[in-house]
């Protein structure tokens, strides 16, 4: 098990370089099986997500080169056979590998994936479409089979503009026969990431970051290079960090307007920022104003900065509120942050805290990833040392979280104990 050690109270200052996103990349691993060629992909983030993917690809027999900051797929000798639980289990993007596998062989058998407990995360959205492709799924004990005879393209309605669905349906319906049409798209920037590599392999997909996605399928998909888009959420954690502790602290290699929503939150909460093309220059202000966040799909207001966000709302003036309307259970780091002196109460899905309170260091827990991102925001701003266990969580989306905040100011370490 490893540990995460801060202590709290340090200026940051200098840059901090931004990594590939975890959320594309986790999509774009898999979807590079569908070329009947070769896929390089370029800046993939070093973090265990990637790994655990990368392993799944290892038992699928597919030949990957791993170089620095990028991967070579090379999927021509692969097999398809069925994921095992302990690699699906490991991370929720294993989901992706049935979309993909079924766009290619039209068979897919896996397991229900992993992930942070943040809700219940149900894949019926996900089915239902593989279905109006044709597909047939069964399901024993956890365990998915989805075949179809032929895959053809059709129109889909999402009940709900989910990120994992809309990717999903996109990598089964490139080889289908016709056209489809998903309705009520999710519109992440993710999704048009995952759009673009599928379209420079030879597939025809229009429409990607609007509710209306077309997908024309084809029958061979070629040899491409891609780059994975800055991640967002990393960006907004540490400009999150940086209005907690920064004095102009440049988050670096970044696409501002995919974090529109957050930085127009920190100005309403008195946040100075100097946002250039493809980078944003932060510093603690004086004092911070009070806020409500509502968190909503892209481009509404982030459900994964909101933990981070919380830590900023406990040092404003007054009473502010967070409002949480994807996922039903992403309140759990409220009680460790109130063991940290923050004074919030939670009721259903919205988080009333009372500011601004002095956060004292203490043992906390990483319950989940962007919670363990929060965590350690509460942590560079406590007073004292703030010790931070189920560190994994945090590994698996931020890459070398300690060497770039080290890099800055900060005084953090990981120990394996
Ligand atoms: C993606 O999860 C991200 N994960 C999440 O990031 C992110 O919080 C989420 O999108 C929302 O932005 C990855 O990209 C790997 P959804 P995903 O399908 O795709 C319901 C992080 O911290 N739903 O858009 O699983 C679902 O229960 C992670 O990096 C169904 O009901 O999210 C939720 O309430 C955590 N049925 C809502 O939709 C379905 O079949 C949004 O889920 C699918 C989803």
């Amino acid at each position: 098990m490893k540990i995460m050690e801060l202590e709290g109270q340090k200026e940051l200052k200098g840059t901090i370089r931004i990594s590939g996103a975890k959320n594309a990349t986790v999509a774009l691993i898999p979807a590079a099986i569908l070329t009947d060629e070769e896929a390089t992909i370029c800046n993939v983030p070093e973090i265990t997500d990637t790994d655990a993917l990368c392993n799944i690809l290892k038992e699928l027999k597919v030949d990957i080169k791993r170089a620095s900051e990028s991967i070579i797929i090379n999927p021509e000798n692969m097999e398809n056979i069925e994921i095992a639980e302990s690699f699906s289990k490991k991370l929720r993007a294993s989901y992706y590998f049935m979309g993909a596998l079924l766009g290619k062989y039209k068979k897919a058998v896996m397991y229900f994936p992993g992930g942070c407990s943040i809700g219940a995360r149900p894949i019926d959205l996900h089915l239902k479409g593989f279905e109006a492709l044709g597909a047939k799924v069964t399901n024993e004990k956890n365990k998915y089979t989805v075949e179809a005879d032929e895959l053809r393209g059709a129109n889909i309605y999402l009940d709900f503009a989910s990120v994992g669905a809309t990717i999903n349906i996109m990598l089964a319906a490139v080889k289908a026969k016709g056209t489809t049409i998903i309705d009520n798209a999710a519109k992440e920037p993710e999704i048009v990431n995952v759009a673009t590599f599928l379209n420079n392999m030879g597939a025809k997909i229009t429409g990607a970051g609007t509710p209306t996605i077309k997908i024309e399928g084809v029958d061979h998909l070629g040899k491409c290079f891609h780059e994975v888009i800055p991640d967002r959420i990393e960006a907004g954690s540490y400009i999150i960090m940086g209005a907690l502790c920064g004095n102009n602290l440049k988050i670096d290699n970044i696409i501002p307007e995919h974090i529109e929503s957050l930085l127009s939150k920190l100005e309403e909460v008195g946040v100075k920022l100097d946002v250039g093309q493809d980078y944003v220059i932060v510093s603690k202000p004086e004092k911070y104003k009070p806020t409500t966040i509502t968190t909503a799909v892209y481009p509404g207001f982030p459900t994964d900065l909101q933990q981070p966000f919380t830590i900023l709302l406990t040092q404003a003036e007054g009473k502010s509120k967070v409002i949480e309307t994807i996922w039903e259970n992403r309140f759990m780091h409220i009680p460790y942050l109130n063991n940290l002196g923050a004074d919030i109460t939670v009721k259903n899905q919205t988080a009333t805290i009372m500011g601004a309170t002095p956060l004292k260091g203490t043992e906390v827990v990483a319950t989940d990833l962007r919670a363990g991102a929060a965590m350690v925001a509460a942590g560079l701003l406590a007073s004292g040392k703030t010790k931070i266990t189920n560190v994994e969580h945090i590994l698996r989306g931020y890459e070398q979280i300690v060497e770039k905040l080290t890099e800055v100011g900060a005084k953090i370490t990981i120990k394996e104990i």
